[in-house]
């Protein structure tokens, strides 16, 4: 790509977007990303992009179709300013539970959200640990999909705990839990759950021996932490020693950092893609930074290099 490298933020992760301009040594493009007073969303970009290449790092956080549509106006602004191509930035992926009909009448809001992206000229998307890796389908322009897992698993590693087993707290997550296994080298659990209604998780059966032994459990995300909990709270009645457990997106919604302050979890890790709350320390979660790959990943695209590199780091 010959165009210049620019950086813009919207406001969802300032601190990651900051992060990662400092690993690509720049600054971020200067944009007002505003409101006016009747609530709508305010852009104008306060330098030429004409004919640059352009990343905007933008999270999917809450308020989520505030930062949604933040997002899709920053894009419109680019194209219209006639930068020569535009990638979406979006460390988190909102919308992506909703990526199928769980009944009749629903919509699949990861797909809208895949249209209105493209609708508003994204060229190409760089995301991390999608809830469905089938949402990249979605789209029809290239979509770069980091995993956080190799970042995750360093950590688990440098602890040096012993006798070990990861677990996935529900059928969905096997994949993502035994890709952890492997680069620890320890054991597998998985839970079987099940949702009486949205947002509530209940633990129904689990296969594999956890008795006597360390358990790591890994998740794409944490929202409400039932899930979470009720994973725990099941490993310590069958005998686990220790619980920790990691995610790539702490969503914390709700009273869910109360109700890991108040569980059996040891350690909560997740990393910044979502800033994390100040109430995060008392409910023992610790967070490590996914800046360095996403400016890694930037670099690549805008050289037009390989990012396979990237995937089992
Ligand atoms: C489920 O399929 C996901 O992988 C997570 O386990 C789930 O989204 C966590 O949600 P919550 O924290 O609300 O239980």
């Amino acid at each position: 790509m010959e165009g210049r490298l620019q950086v813009f933020a919207g406001n969802s992760n300032i601190p990651l977007a900051r992060q990662i301009v400092a690993h690509l040594n720049m600054n971020l493009g200067r944009a007002l990303v505003g409101q006016f007073k009747n609530g709508e969303t305010r852009v104008r970009l306060e330098e030429n992009v004409r004919g640059s290449d352009v990343f905007v790092i933008q999270s999917l956080t809450q308020p989520v179709d505030h930062h949604l549509m933040e997002l899709l106006i920053m894009i419109d602004a680019l194209r219209r300013a006639s930068a020569e191509r535009v990638t979406a930035v979006i460390p988190y992926y909102a919308y992506a539970k909703q990526e199928k009909k769980t009944t009749g009448r629903e919509p699949i809001s990861a797909k809208l959200v895949a249209n209105l992206l493209t609708v508003a000229g994204t060229s190409r998307v760089l995301t991390m640990d999608l809830h469905a890796p089938a949402i990249e389908g979605f789209f029809d322009i290239p979509v770069d999909h980091l995993q956080a897992g190799p970042l995750l698993a360093d950590y688990f590693r440098s602890k040096h705990l012993e006798n070990v087993v990861v677990v996935s707290p529900d059928a969905g997550g096997v994949g993502r839990a035994n890709r952890f296994r492997e680069q620890i080298g320890a054991g597998l659990a998985i839970i079987a759950k099940q949702r009486p209604e949205p947002d509530v998780s209940e633990v129904l059966e689990m296969v594999g021996d956890v008795g006597g032994k360390t358990a790591v459990i890994v998740d794409d995300m944490i929202s409400t932490g039932g899930t979470l909990v009720e994973a725990a709270r099941a490993l310590k009645e069958r005998g686990a020693v220790e619980v920790y457990a990691c995610a790539t997106h702490g969503i914390f919604a709700g009273n869910a950092l109360s109700l890991i302050a108040d569980s059996v979890l040891k350690e909560t890790v997740v990393t910044n893609t979502i800033p994390l709350q100040p109430e995060a320390e008392a409910a023992r979660v610790r967070t490590i930074s996914v800046a360095a790959l996403f400016a890694e990943a930037i670099i690549r695209i805008h050289k037009d290099l390989s990012l396979s590199a990237l995937f089992s780091r």
